[in-house]
Order: structure tokens, then sequence, then C-alpha cells
């Protein structure tokens, strides 16, 4: 399969007054067209600043990245972060069309596609709200329905559930799933939840600690779909489990020497 997303010798630094500091050293990557990838590191290892380059939010320091272009009216990236995602003086509707808007696609497609992903993640009844009257987990499906709506050429996640209960994060990565299934959207996806990963991915991408590399990759082979009770009972999945548990476990020890 074609990559959809190639990431070669990326290296990012930031320089502070006196000090610099390597946050990505020496990425190599390629998503295939389709795939759902997840990132997982220990924390400050750059995730979030490859994510944020890729969304064209920071430039590399050297190497470069392209993300295949398969319509031209189409934006390359939507993006999804853990909290802040949603535009607080728009209702429901109002936030998950806005892209749309801005890209001034027709009113009637708009219209179309609004209502089948308010659907998708359950808002349908909400539409007309805004959020400071929804609960945590409304704001992300808010966030997924927009991001998804937008029709990018990827989708970049960063933690978009960290902040949520469990039952309600279950809830939401089912949902997540679903729509995957129906639009096979590329997707890279970061988490620190294990779990997570190994339900989501087609592929986990292990990162060392800072400066951050790319050091190990698992393919996921668990048949789709999935959910979480098959991911717990499954003595492949509680290998994979064990096997990234002790590589976060490592690279956390490392990071602190
Ligand atoms: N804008 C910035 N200026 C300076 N340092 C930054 C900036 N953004 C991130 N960093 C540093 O880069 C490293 C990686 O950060 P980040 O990508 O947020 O890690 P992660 O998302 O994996 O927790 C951290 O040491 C962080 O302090
Ligand atoms: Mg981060």
């Amino acid at each position: 399969m074609d990559a959809k997303i190639s990431i070669r010798d990326l290296t990012k630094v930031f320089y502070k007054k006196e000090s610099r500091v390597t946050a990505l050293e020496g990425i190599n990557l390629d998503i295939a067209d389709g795939e759902f990838a997840c990132l997982v590191g220990p924390s400050g290892c750059g995730k979030t600043t490859l994510l944020r380059i890729l969304a064209d939010l920071e430039t590399p320091s050297s190497g470069s990245f392209t993300i295949a272009r398969a319509k031209e009216d189409r934006p390359l990236q939507s993006m999804v972060f853990q909290e802040r995602g949603v535009i607080p003086w728009l209702t429901v509707e109002g936030n998950v069309s806005f892209g749309l808007k801005m890209r001034r696609v027709p009113a009637a497609v708009i219209k179309e596609r609004t209502a089948y992903y308010l659907e998708k993640v359950g808002l349908e009844r909400f539409a007309k709200l805004y959020p400071r009257e929804l609960s945590g987990g409304m704001k992300q499906r808010v966030s997924i329905a927009r991001a998804f709506a937008n029709d990018p050429e990827i989708l970049l996640m960063d933690e978009p559930f960290a902040a949520l209960d469990e039952q309600n994060k279950f809830i939401l990565q089912e949902e997540l799933l679903n729509i995957w299934a129906e639009t096979k959207k590329t997707v890279l996806f970061i988490t620190h939840s294990i779990d997570e990963a190994l339900l989501l991915s087609d592929r986990i991408l292990l990162m060392s600690a800072q400066p951050g590399r790319i050091v190990k990759e698992k393919r996921i082979e668990l048949p789709r779909p999935r959910n979480m009770e098959q991911v717990r009972a499954d003595p492949v999945m509680a290998e994979q489990f064990v096997e990234v548990w002790n590589h976060l476990q490592e690279e956390v020890q490392r990071s602190r020497i």
C-alpha cells in the first residue's frame, strides 16, 4: 500500500536562552493509506511536537515529511486535542460545520455531512447546544465529528480521551473505531494508555525518552471490529501489553538518569 504520511530524517531542536532541547531525532516513518497508527512514549519524548509538525504548526529543524494528497479541495489534516478543541461561541452544529463553511462547501453538502457525523457520535439531539452546556465526553464527540466532517487527508489525534472517565472513554473509543471503519481515514493517534493503543492500532510505534526516536514498532493483528473485552481476554494482546509496558518503564527510568 502507498504511504499516506512519509517522514524522513526529521529532527526538531528547540532553542531556549542558554539551552537547547532535542525533542525529536532522526524520525523515519511511513504510514499507509487508511492505517491507524498509535504513537506511544514517555512524557516529554516529543509526541505532541511530531503531531504539531505534521499539522504545520511547527517546522522541523531538519528533515522533511509529506502527506499524500488524494483530492485537491480537501484540507491536509485535522487535529483533535485533549481539550480546547471546540469553539465556545458556536453551537454543536456550528462547531461541526465550521471547517466546511470556511471552505465554502455547498450548503446542502454541509447540512448533510454535519447531520451524518452528529448522528455517528450521538449528538443529533444536542445540535443547538453550546459547549458550556456539554459534558467533557460530549465536547470530545464534537471535536471528533468536526475532524471527520472536514474530510481531511489525515487525522492527527493528541490524547483525545485522556481527560475522560473510563466509561466514557470506552464508548468514545468504539465510536471512533466505527467512524474510522466507515471512512478509512489515515489516523496518527497519541496515547499513553497501552490498552487504548492495543484496541485502536494497526501498528503501535514506540518512542524513546528524549530525544524522541521511534525505536520499535508492533503490528496489532487482532481482527476487527474489536472491543475492549476482546483486547483484555486475548493472550497475545496480554503479551503485547507487557512488552509495551516494559518498554515504557525502561524509557522512563532512562529519562531520569
Ligand atoms: N515550543 C517549545 N519550546 C521549547 N521547548 C518545547 C516546545 N514544545 C515542546 N518543547 C519541549 O520538547 C520536548 C517534547 O515535548 P512534547 O512534544 O510536548 O512531548 P510529549 O507530547 O511527548 O509529552 C519537551 O522537553 C518540551 O519541553
Ligand atoms: Mg504531548
